[in-house]
C-alpha cells in the first residue's frame, strides 16, 4: 500500500484541476484496503473519499482529507455456459480497455458503453449509461468491503437499487461500502442495441445486422465527434443529469418549442439538458477559463488553467438561466468537492 502526503490530483481528475489532497492512499488488494480502512476509522475527524478514474469530480479547493484509490486489477471468467458467462473484474480496471477486451473475445453487452472514461468499480456505483444501454442491465453482483468492519459483502443486482446514474452506493449506503470487484453477465451471441437515435443508421438499409466491432467503432466515432477528448481538453463528460419533468410541464414546453427532444422516463418526460443549455445561448461560450463545449452543451470544459471554482461559477450561471427560462432545475452529475 502506498501512502502519499500533500499529493497532487492533476492526474486523478479528468477536468485537469490542479488541486491537492492531504493524503492519498492506493491499495492493491482487499487486505491492503482493510488496513487503509483501519487508518480512516482511527482518524474520525479527517474526511475521506474514494475515487475511481476521477471522471466525475470537480475539486473546487484542495481536499483536506484522505483520498483512497483502488489498484485492484484482474479479469476472470467465473462461470461459462453455452450462451453466457460471468466475468469478475477488479474495480481499478480501465473501463474502455475492458470493453475492448470483451469485444475482442466475443463477450457481448458492453459495446454501447465504449470510450466512457473511468474504471470498472465506478461503473457499478454510478450506473454508467450511453446510447440506450445502462451498465446495470449487465451487472449480476457487486463485491464490496464494509467500511466500518472491513467485512466482505456481495450485493446481488436487485439489492443495488439502480436508477438513472445512481445506486444504493450513492444513496443509502454512500460512504458505507467500497466496491472491490464487479461481476458482469455477458452474452456469447451479439444482440445489437441500435434503437438510440444516433445509432439507428447502423441497422437501417442493410441486409445483415452490425457486428459488435462495428457498433463499438460507431459509438467511438460519435463520442469523438461530440465530446472532448479528456487527454486534450479537461472535462467530466456530461456535467448535469438530464431532468425529468411532468407531462403537463412538458406539454406546455412543447407548445412553445415543437422541436424539443424528449424521451419517456420513470415519473415523467426526460428532456436533454444539453438542448436546454443551448437554447439559453451558452453553447461554445466561456467565463474565464471555464467553457461550454461547442459541440455538446451538456459538457463543461477546462480551457486551460481553470480553477474548480471557476467551473462551479459557470455551472451556477447556466442553472440560473435554465431555471429562469424553462422553470427547470438542472442537477449536476458531477460531484463537487
Ligand atoms: N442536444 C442539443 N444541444 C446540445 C446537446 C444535445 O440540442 O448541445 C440535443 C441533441 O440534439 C439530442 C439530445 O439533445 O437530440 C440528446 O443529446 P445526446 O445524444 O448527445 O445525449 P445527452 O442526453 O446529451 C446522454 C448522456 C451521455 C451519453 C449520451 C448518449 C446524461 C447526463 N448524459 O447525453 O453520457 O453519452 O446520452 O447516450 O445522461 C456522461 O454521462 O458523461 C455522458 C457523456
Amino acid at each position: 500500500m502506498q501512502i502519499h502526503t500533500d499529493y497532487p490530483l492533476l492526474q486523478h481528475n479528468t477536468f485537469g484541476i490542479e488541486a491537492k489532497c492531504a493524503h492519498f492512499v492506493e491499495y492493491n488488494n482487499e487486505d491492503e484496503l482493510r488496513e487503509a480502512l483501519k487508518l480512516i476509522r482511527k482518524d474520525k475527524d479527517t474526511p475521506w473519499l474514494h475515487i475511481g478514474g476521477g471522471s466525475n469530480l470537480l475539486f473546487t479547493r484542495d481536499y483536506p482529507g484522505t483520498i483512497l484509490h483502488s489498484g485492484i486489477l484482474g479479469k476472470e471468467v467465473m462461470e461459462e455456459s453455452k450462451d453466457s458467462l460471468l466475468l469478475r473484474v477488479g474495480a481499478a480496471e480501465d473501463w474502455d480497455s475492458l470493453v475492448e477486451w470483451c469485444v475482442s473475445r466475443g463477450y457481448h453487452g458492453l459495446e454501447n458503453l465504449s470510450l466512457i472514461p473511468g474504471e470498472a468499480g465506478a461503473s457499478a456505483v454510478q450506473n454508467i449509461g450511453a446510447y440506450g444501454v445502462e451498465v446495470e442491465s449487465l451487472i449480476e453482483k457487486v463485491e464490496t468491503l464494509h467500511v466500518e468492519t472491513g467485512a466482505a459483502r456481495i450485493f446481488q443486482h436487485d439489492e443495488c437499487e439502480y436508477g438513472y446514474r445512481t445506486s444504493i452506493f450513492k444513496q443509502a449506503y454512500k460512504g458505507k461500502f467500497i466496491v472491490t470487484h464487479v461481476q458482469y453477465r455477458l452474452s456469447k451471441a451479439f444482440h445489437p442495441q441500435t434503437s438510440y437515435g444516433a445509432l439507428k443508421n447502423l441497422s437501417e438499409n442493410r441486409p445483415t445486422p452490425p457486428t459488435a466491432t462495428e457498433v463499438r467503432n460507431e459509438v467511438i466515432r460519435i463520442r469523438r465527434e461530440k465530446l472532448p477528448d479528456p487527454a486534450e481538453i479537461g472535462s467530466a463528460g456530461s456535467f448535469f443529469m438530464n431532468p425529468v419533468i411532468s407531462e403537463a410541464q412538458f406539454r406546455l414546453l412543447q407548445s412553445q418549442h415543437p422541436d424539443i427532444p424528449n424521451y419517456p422516463a420513470k415519473g415523467g418526460i426526460k428532456v436533454p439538458a444539453g438542448w436546454l443549455i443551448e437554447q439559453c445561448g451558452w453553447k461554445g461560450k466561456q467565463l474565464g477559463q471555464a467553457g461550454v463545449h461547442p459541440r455538446q452543451a451538456l459538457v463543461l470544459v477546462n480551457l486551460g488553467h481553470a480553477t474548480g471554482a471557476e467551473i462551479q461559477l459557470l455551472s451556477q450561471e447556466i442553472q440560473k438561466d435554465v431555471a429562469t427560462r424553462f422553470n427547470i432545475n438542472l442537477h449536476p452529475e458531477v460531484l463537487f468537492l
